[in-house]
C-alpha cells in the first residue's frame, strides 16, 4: 500500500525533528530582550510549538502561527497548561494580528518554504508591520551548500538515496526506512525532494509506503540582505549557527538578526 502525504504529519514531526543545534535557546535568549522591553514575541511557521512552548514556559508571552491546522492542534494540546501562549492559523505571507511585538522569529528554515520574491517580500513587509519601532527580526535559513547542491545537479540529481535516519514509527512501533530523492533547480534556486518512508513488518517485509513532498528555495547571503533592506530592515547581526558564531565559508546555517528602527 502507498500513498502521498502532506510533508507535515504532527506526529511524525515531534518523534523526529530535532531542529537545528542550539536553536530553542538562541531564540529565547532574544525572546527575553523582548519581554524585558515589555513585549510579546511571535513565531511564525511555529509547528507543534517544539520553539514557542519552551520560551512561553520561560515566562514570555508568545503568539505562534502556523498554517497547518494538525501541526496548530499538536501545539495545543501540549501546552494546554499554559495561559501565555496563543495558536493562530494563518499564512506567514498575509496575516494580521492585533497586536504588535518585541520580536518576530522564523526558526528551522521555514521561511525557505516562500518559494517566490513576492511572497518573501509580503512576509517581510507582515512582519514589519507587526513590530514594535527597534523591535527585531530573527531568521535561520540554510548557508547554500555549493558541494551539496552539485551533487543534486549531477550524479545524485533525482536518484533514490538512502536517508540516514531510519526511525521507529510513533503510531504503529514499526521500523521505517527512509529514502528521498532531490532535484536541484539552479533558475529559480528550488530543492525539490521527495521523502519515501517505508514502514516494514516483523519479518521484514515493505507493508507501506508514504510519499511526501517538500520545495524549499534557497538564498544566498546578499539576496537575504537585499530583501531585509528593502522591506525596511536594518541588520545588527549574521550568525553562522544558533550558538553565534560568525558567519563564514563553511558555516551551517546564515541567522540574521534584523531590526525595525526605532
Ligand atoms: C520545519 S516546520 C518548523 C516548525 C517549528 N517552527 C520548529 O522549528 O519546529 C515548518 C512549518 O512551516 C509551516 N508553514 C509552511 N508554509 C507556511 C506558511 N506560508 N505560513 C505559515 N506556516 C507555514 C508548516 O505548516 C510547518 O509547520
Amino acid at each position: 500500500m502507498s500513498n502521498t502525504k502532506n510533508f507535515y504529519d504532527p506526529e511524525v514531526y515531534d518523534a523526529r525533528a530535532q531542529g537545528v543545534p542550539g536553536d530553542v535557546e538562541f531564540f529565547l535568549g532574544l525572546a527575553k530582550d523582548a519581554q524585558a522591553a515589555g513585549h510579546p514575541v511571535l513565531e511564525l511557521a511555529t509547528g507543534t510549538g517544539r520553539v514557542a512552548i519552551p520560551i512561553a514556559r520561560a515566562g514570555v508571552r508568545v503568539v505562534g502561527l502556523d498554517a497547518s491546522k494538525e501541526m496548530l492542534a499538536q501545539a495545543r494540546e501540549k501546552s494546554s497548561d499554559l495561559d501565555n501562549v496563543r495558536w493562530v492559523e494563518g499564512d506567514m505571507k498575509a496575516f494580521e494580528l492585533p497586536e504588535k511585538f518585541g520580536l518576530v522569529f522564523i526558526p528551522f528554515r521555514s521561511f525557505q518554504h516562500l518559494l517566490i520574491v513576492k511572497d518573501q517580500i509580503a512576509c517581510l513587509e507582515c512582519i514589519h508591520r507587526h513590530l514594535v519601532p527597534g523591535g527585531r527580526l530573527a531568521i535561520d535559513i540554510f548557508n547554500p551548500d555549493l558541494v551539496i547542491m552539485g551533487q543534486w545537479l549531477g550524479a545524485k540529481r533525482g536518484g533514490l538515496q538512502k536517508r540516514r535516519d531510519d526511525y521507529v514509527s510513533p503510531k504503529t512501533e514499526k521500523l521505517v526506512k527512509a529514502w528521498e530523492t532531490r532535484d536541484y533547480h539552479q533558475a529559480n534556486q528550488e530543492v525539490e525532494s521527495t521523502f519515501i518512508d517505508e514502514e516494514l513488518n516483523d519479518d521484514g517485509v515493505v507493508v507501506s509506503k508514504v510519499y511526501r513532498g517538500l520545495r524549499l528555495r534557497y538564498a544566498f547571503r546578499y539576496e537575504m540582505e537585499h530583501l531585509l533592506a528593502r522591506t525596511g530592515f536594518e541588520i545588527e547581526d549574521l550568525f553562522g549557527d544558533c550558538f553565534g558564531a560568525p558567519f563564514g565559508d563553511t558555516s551551517p546555517e546564515m541567522v540574521f538578526v534584523a531590526r525595525k528602527p526605532a
